[in-house]
């Protein structure tokens, strides 16, 4: 079995809400503005004691619970996040939450393409035979490095989690995909370290700071996005020897509606298969294919054996295609 089969999705999001309204008392913005350039009207922030953890914990115990397996089943789990709880790496306090005691478990940082590239990731494992069963898990609280005195991108983001269990099978159902990065264009979207100089003994300056607040450069990143994202779908389709035709549902990560509507207008797919939540999550980074996944397949929109087109995009610069059957 070196297939690879989509087997349950999951996900979770933080209980409290921030609608547009509440954000006019931090900057200068209005419900209109936000509504009109971006399609969010509000997004779930992770309290003070939330974790990062925590959220994922909760998407993942989900979908295995949707693939009819026990945490214990798990050969591999795999966390796209770009804000751990850890540095050294949250997955392995995601697999003790589980008890997934046989996993292997490590962090994979690909910004707002995190799950796409995990589930290109998890695919080789199991194309190779060495895995079975791999949880993936897309999980971000980008409310910890948002600097909530920036209107230009305080009102995008939101927290949140989802994740997908892959499992061997005997057909394969991921049928195609496409991944790019370009660092050259990595200075248009930043969560970086900066640091100053310590000295820490005579003639010995070590650097010591923390990550900076997200800095964008909007025109630039949704120029980018509008272009690369149809063209990495059609790479991805003609891997998967298929049409735009034969595509049931585009799922993009959510970070803007007018790039959901000009993706899809360009790659000339009706609006009625373009899945879109960001209404109620804004931008949650690696979170947002599978929760915008996870909340379609719950309301009985993704059935099976439907084809799905995905695509993340983002930081690094990075951006990817999936195209897969459910
Ligand atoms: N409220 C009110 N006014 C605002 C706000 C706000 N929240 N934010 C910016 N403005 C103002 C600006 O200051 C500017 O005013 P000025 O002309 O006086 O300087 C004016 O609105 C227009 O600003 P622009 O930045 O030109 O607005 P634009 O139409 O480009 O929309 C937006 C900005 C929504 C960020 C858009 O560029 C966009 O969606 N870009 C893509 C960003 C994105 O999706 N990033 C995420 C992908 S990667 C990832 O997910 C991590």
């Amino acid at each position: 079995k070196l297939g690879i089969a989509f087997t349950g999705s999951g996900s979770a999001v933080p209980e409290t809400s921030l609608d547009n309204q509440a954000l006019t008392a931090l900057v200068e913005t209005s419900d209109e503005w936000i509504t009109t350039r971006t399609g969010i009207r509000q997004r779930r922030v992770s309290l003070s004691l939330g974790s990062l953890t925590e959220l994922a914990a909760a998407a993942g115990e989900k979908a295995i619970v949707a693939a009819g397996i026990q945490a214990t089943d798990l050969d591999l789990i795999l966390l796209a996040t770009s804000t751990p709880d850890d540095l050294f790496g949250t997955a392995c306090k995601v697999q003790a939450q589980l008890g997934a005691t046989k996993a292997v478990a490590f962090d994979l940082t690909a910004a707002c393409s995190g799950f796409v590239f995990g589930l290109v990731t998890a695919a080789q494992y199991i194309r190779t035979g060495v895995y079975q069963n791999v949880l993936l898990i897309g999980a971000d609280i980008l409310s910890r490095w948002v600097d909530w005195q920036d209107r230009k991108t305080c009102v995008l983001f939101g927290d949140g989690a989802g994740a997908v269990v892959l499992q061997a099978a005997e057909s394969d159902r991921l049928l195609g995909f496409a991944l790019k990065s370009d660092g050259t264009l990595n200075h248009q979207l930043n969560l970086g370290y900066a640091a100053s100089p310590q000295e820490l003994l005579p003639g010995i300056n070590i650097s010591q700071g923390t990550y900076q607040p997200i800095t964008m450069n909007g025109k630039e990143v949704y120029r980018f996005a509008v272009q690369k994202v149809p063209e990495i779908i059609d790479k991805a389709l003609f891997e998967a020897n298929l049409t735009v035709e034969q595509i049931d549902w585009l799922v993009l990560h959510q970070a803007n509606q007018r790039i959901l509507d000009a993706v899809a207008q360009r790659l000339e797919i009706p609006e009625q298969k373009v899945i879109s939540n960001l209404a109620n999550y804004g931008n949650t980074s690696a979170a947002s294919i599978p929760l915008a996944l996870d909340e379609a397949v719950q309301q009985g929109k993704i059935k099976p054996n439907d084809i799905i087109a995905a695509s993340g995009f983002g930081a690094g610069l990075t951006w990817g295609a999936a195209i897969f059957q459910w």
